[in-house]
């Protein structure tokens, strides 16, 4: 039986009524047209649906809609204030971490849930958090500089 399930994407709170044991990626992309996450292995493995829900890094393809019901997403849509970009996504740009960029807003998800738990990171943690990410460009050395950077921008921007 379908249910009405409330989340608040990116600040914006939206409403749906559907089965509750749909994939939220399929909620968010099909039903909601927010299409920055991406559908990749469809089994939590590949990391290129990377959300954040309630700031934990979430795979929206194995998490039914009714878990994230009343629950705060974050997609790539939300991350930028305005026409500032998030450190992180500044990061990839500045150090050129994306080629095809179908794992990016995955990766930079990723990288803010790290970076929120742990502003700074070891080359080791980065590397170990980042894992569940797969690139098919392989353009693994650049992302990893650009969360090296980015989490070097952010204590910056605190010490400021
Ligand atoms: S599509 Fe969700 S982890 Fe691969
Ligand atoms: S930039 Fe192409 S998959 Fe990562």
């Amino acid at each position: 039986m379908d249910a009405k399930i409330t989340l608040t994407v990116n600040g914006k709170e939206r409403t749906v009524v559907t089965d509750p044991e749909r994939p939220l990626l399929d909620v968010l992309r099909e039903d909601l047209q927010v299409t920055g996450l991406k559908y990749g292995c469809g089994k939590g493995l590949c990391g290129a649906c990377t959300v954040l829900v309630d700031g934990k890094r979430t795979h929206p393809c194995v998490t039914p809609v009714a878990k994230a019901d009343k629950q705060k997403i974050t997609t790539i849509e939300g991350l930028a204030d305005g026409d500032r970009l998030h450190p992180v996504q500044q990061a990839f740009l500045d150090v050129g971490a994306i080629q095809c960029g179908y794992c990016t807003p995955g990766m930079i998800l990723s990288a803010v849930a790290l970076l929120e738990e742990n502003p700074r990171p070891t080359d080791e943690q980065i590397a170990e958090w980042m894992n569940v990410n797969i690139c098919r460009c392989n353009g693994y050395t650049k992302i990893l500089n650009a969360v090296r950077r980015a989490a070097a921008q952010i204590a910056e921007v605190k010490r400021s």
